[in-house]
């Protein structure tokens, strides 16, 4: 008789810990602390890699990431990434030598939940939770943030720069249908896309046609049409009347920090960049940067990236402990136990500690 293999080990992730600059480090020492407890309680183990991709590598050996990073990320099942930007670095040199060198182009899907969570406050009047409670869905591979361009007559007054945005009926395609999903597996089956197309009427006017194109595929999803500018005031003044929403790379980036504004601070919002056809592991991130200044009080949020952490529980399958987990987190809001930013007193350990004990 054939020998039966039988798994009783536990289910093992692997995860590459990035923790990058400034703030950073301290949230995601933080979140690696949740996430063990987590694991530990739901019954799986996550073995961390710890990489000292960031700013100071940078300085040091003239790149942000190693030769074969790519091959280095594909031995993990996810990213979990803090923030990269150093005071002494152009933010175009560290943006594009780390985060982007990791998500594009495969992480085409950049996912924003935004929620106000129970004990906060949103700076809407009369907006509690509940009010608020959007997906914003931003495409995370090309338009505005595609990198061509170029500059010329350097110095001189007539000096040029090009910045040009690169729209694709493939790229436009493929977020259209991830966010038509999304849509289709909330409640509310609500999706509000985001254009200029009055303005710019060329790679907008497509993304029009494209979106529409696609919507036929879902006729159970309910869909409307804003342009940015209308968009601004509309999360503003109603708030309520918006579920999921997708955008453009440059549009979505603008919108979704108002959204964590308007949730009540930057520093709970949570960020997935992901990469829907699983060739590459997706990457898990707070919306927030390195904030200097703030770095070393250890007084950094950690909730967005408790949040972004929970995200990545959901997106590894592991739907129970992410729900745990941010049920401690926002129990621990709801106690009182926040930051400054939330106009609480607490500082990031006594937070993290707070979320382990709910947990
Ligand atoms: P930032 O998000 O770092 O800070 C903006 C403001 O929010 C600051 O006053 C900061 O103290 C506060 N803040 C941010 N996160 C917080 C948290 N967790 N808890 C409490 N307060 C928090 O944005 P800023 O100042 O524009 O950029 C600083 C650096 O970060 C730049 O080098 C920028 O390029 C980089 N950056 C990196 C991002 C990333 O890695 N994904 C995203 C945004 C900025
Ligand atoms: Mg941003």
């Amino acid at each position: 008789m054939a020998p039966v293999a039988l798994d009783n080990s536990p289910k093992s992730y692997k995860i590459a810990q990035i923790g990058g600059d400034g703030i950073g480090p301290e949230v995601i020492s933080a979140g690696v602390a949740v996430l063990k407890a987590v694991a530990k309680k739901a019954g799986f183990s996550l073995d961390f890699t710890e990489l000292d991709w960031s700013s100071d590598r940078y300085k040091r050996t003239g790149s942000y990431v190693p030769k074969d990073y790519i091959e280095i990320l594909k031995q993990h099942d996810a990213i979990f990434f803090g923030a990269v930007g150093a005071p002494d670095v152009p933010d175009h040199i560290s943006l594009w030598g780390l985060r982007l060198a990791i998500c594009q182009p495969h992480m085409y899907a950049n996912v924003r939940p935004t929620r106000i969570l129970a004990g906060t406050q949103s700076p809407l009047r009369d907006c509690a939770p509940g009010d608020l409670d959007w997906v914003i869905i931003r495409e995370n591979a090309e338009g505005e943030y595609a990198g061509h361009g170029g500059r010329s007559h350097r110095g001189l007054p007539h000096e040029m720069g090009t910045e040009v945005s690169i729209f694709t009926r493939a790229g436009i395609e493929r977020i259209a249908r991830f966010a038509f999903e999304t849509a289709r597996a909330r409640p509310r089956k609500m999706l509000t896309y985001v254009t200029k197309s009055n303005a710019m009427r060329n790679g907008m006017v497509l993304w029009d046609e494209v979106i529409e194109g696609v919507a036929a595929e879902f006729p159970d999803v309910t869909m409307d049409h804003m342009l940015v500018d209308a968009m601004t005031v509309r999360m503003t003044l109603h708030p309520r009347s918006l579920d999921t929403i997708l955008a453009t790379n440059l549009h979505a980036d603008i919108l979704s920090d108002l959204a964590a504004a308007l949730a009540g601070s930057i520093g709970i919002a949570p960020t997935a960049n992901l990469d829907p056809t699983r060739t590459m592991p997706s990457m898990f991130e707070p919306i927030h940067g390195s904030a200097f200044d703030i770095t070393g009080k250890g007084v950094a949020n950690p909730v967005g990236t408790f949040w972004s952490a929970a995200e990545m529980l959901r997106w590894l399958g592991e739907e129970r402990a992410a729900g745990m987990l941010m049920r401690a987190t926002e129990a621990a809001c709801a106690d009182g136990i926040k930051t400054a930013d939330l106009g609480g007193q607490a500082g990031t350990e006594e937070v993290t500690r707070a979320v382990i004990e709910r947990l």
